[in-house]
């Protein structure tokens, strides 16, 4: 491995912008390749980030023996064939979230990187956030007990402009939506506390371009444990999480880019900490695969593979409920 890692971007779209100055600012790090469909588009993007070696093909970018790991940032439906491109390349991924449309692909992809020994990820970045290593501190070492209930919300109104409403989030044929957009970040974070659920109920209202606008969802666990979670597209929420358990309950104002969160153990006055981000709060989860790469891991603890696949099984458990079935995607390659 380099002196630094060096690191491609694969889809220079609005995610990968905030990604690269995440990048830019980790000296540790090095971005040396973008690869896009269109060779100005890459042109542009390396402008911006000073990046030698531009792409205008994705097949290009995972061929560039200069790169060690690929930063996969196509909307959802595309994330399992760009990633196993890069993995078949002989590449490390780091793959955004969601990891991928269904527990299919997600098979799919998790099998190429145990085949070709190359390490893969979920860029689930909010689990590497300093608060989120804080709060399962807490929950390890058992401050508020044994974890009962877990409230979590994400609700954004996205504006209706026409533009919007062309645009990925409300488009079936990018498997668009709340849920896999954001709603996946409190599926999560029910899975960091509790694992995997053993029953699951759900409600959403589809829009009038066929995907996911609000959904509500219910989770429990084999001890009785109850998740209940919201997200939207349409609808401003709280972003909250809270967790409840026999001695005390954690609240996360804004926990997907949560910067403070208090502890309140009963008969204690409650403890309120404050962590801010080093930079945009990408750092962390960059870091990790740096830490994963070095140490030759093929994946990690904090967002392990089988974790990533379980997350999408229920996602896709949800989906099934709601009768919402995507359009059959077109090829990205
Ligand atoms: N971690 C986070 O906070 C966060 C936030 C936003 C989004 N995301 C995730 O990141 C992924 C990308 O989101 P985004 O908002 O950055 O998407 P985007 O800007 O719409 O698209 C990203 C790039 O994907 C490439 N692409 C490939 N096939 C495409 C197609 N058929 N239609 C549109 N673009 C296509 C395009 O690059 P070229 O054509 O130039 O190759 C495009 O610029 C999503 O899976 C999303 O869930 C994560």
């Amino acid at each position: 491995m380099s002196e630094k890692i060096r690191w491609g971007i694969l889809g220079p779209g609005g995610i990968a912008h905030k990604f690269a100055d995440a990048l830019k600012a980790i000296p540790d790090a090095e971005i040396v390749a973008v690869g896009s469909r269109n060779l100005q588009r890459a042109d542009a993007f390396a402008d911006t980030f000073d990046v030698p070696h531009r792409h205008g093909s994705y097949i290009e970018l995972a061929n560039n023996p200069e790169v060690d790991v690929i930063y996969v940032a196509t909307p959802h439906p595309f994330h399992k064939a760009c990633a196993i491109l890069c993995l078949e390349a002989g590449k490390a991924v780091l793959c955004e979230k969601p990891f991928t449309v269904d527990a299919e692909q997600a098979e799919a992809l998790i099998a190429c990187a145990r085949e070709h020994k190359q390490f893969l990820m979920e860029a689930m970045w909010t689990r590497f956030i300093p608060i989120m290593v804080q709060v399962r501190e807490w929950l390890v070492d058992g401050v508020i007990g044994e974890p009962r209930m877990l409230t979590a919300n994400f609700g954004n109104q996205v504006p209706m402009t026409v533009e919007n409403m062309k645009g990925r989030l409300f488009a079936p044929e990018l498997a668009g939506g709340a849920m896999l957009d954001i709603g996946v970040y409190t599926v999560s974070l029910a899975s960091m506390v509790f694992d995997a659920p053993t029953k699951i109920a759900s409600l959403a209202h589809i829009g009038e371009t066929g995907v996911d606008e609000q959904a509500a969802i219910l989770l429990s666990y084999d001890a009785g444990q109850i998740a209940s979670l919201s997200c939207a597209i349409t609808t401003r929420t709280s972003q909250d999480a809270r967790i409840f358990g026999t001695k005390g309950a954690i609240h996360i104002p804004n926990f997907s880019r949560a910067t403070s969160a208090t502890l309140e153990v009963i008969g204690r006055e409650p403890l309120q900490i404050e962590i801010p981000f080093t930079d945009n709060g990408f750092e962390y989860q960059v870091l990790e695969v740096i830490n994963c790469l070095r140490a030759g891991k093929l994946e990690s603890d904090v967002m392990p593979l089988d974790e990533s696949l379980s997350i999408i099984k229920t996602m896709d458990t949800v989906r099934a409920q709601w009768g919402l079935e995507y359009p059959p995607f077109s090829s990205v390659l």
